[in-house]
C-alpha cells in the first residue's frame, strides 16, 4: 500500500486507541481494519476483571467489520502501548488474533504496525503466520 494510506490508516488505529479499555494490563491497544471497498472499522481492546474474556484491539475490528456484513480485508493497522501515553514499541498481533486473520482474510492481508502516522513496519500474514492451521487443513 502507498505510503499516504498506511499513514491515514495509522492515524486510524492510533484513533482506535484512545477507547481502549484496560484497567487491569494499563495497556492500550487500537486497531483499523480496511476492507476491500474501502470501508474501515476501528477495535480496541476491552478487558474484563475475569481476565480470559478479555478481547483484543484487533478481534474487536474483526469481528465488527464481519458482524456488518463484510468479508474481504486488505489490511490492518495496529497500536499499542502503555495506557496514556503514545505507542513506545511495536505492538505486534498475538497468536490469536493471528489465527483469526488466518481464519477470515487471506495470505497477502496486510499488517502494518504503528508508533505514529510516519513510524511503522508492514507484514503480510503469511510472513507473521507461516503454515498455519485453517479450513483446508481439515479436509
Ligand atoms: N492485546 C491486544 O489488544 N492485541 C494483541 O495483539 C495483544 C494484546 C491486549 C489484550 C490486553 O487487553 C492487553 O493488550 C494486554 O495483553
Amino acid at each position: 500500500m502507498e505510503d499516504r494510506k498506511l499513514s491515514e490508516l495509522a492515524a486510524l488505529a492510533l484513533h482506535a486507541r484512545e477507547n481502549a479499555y484496560a484497567p487491569y494490563s494499563g495497556y492500550a491497544v487500537g486497531a483499523a481494519i480496511l476492507c476491500k471497498d474501502g470501508t474501515v472499522f476501528e477495535g480496541c481492546n476491552v478487558e474484563n476483571a475475569s481476565y480470559g474474556a478479555c478481547n483484543c484491539a484487533e478481534r474487536t475490528a474483526i469481528f465488527k467489520a464481519v458482524s456488518e456484513g463484510h468479508r474481504e480485508f486488505q489490511a490492518m493497522a495496529i497500536a499499542g502501548g502503555k495506557l496514556g501515553i503514545p505507542p513506545s514499541t511495536y505492538a505486534y498481533p498475538c497468536g490469536i488474533c493471528r489465527q483469526v486473520m488466518q481464519e477470515l482474510c487471506g495470505p497477502g492481508f496486510q499488517i502494518e504496525v504503528v508508533l505514529s502516522e510516519e513510524e511503522y513496519e508492514q507484514f503480510t500474514l503469511k510472513e507473521l503466520l507461516p503454515y498455519g492451521f485453517g479450513g483446508k487443513s481439515l479436509l
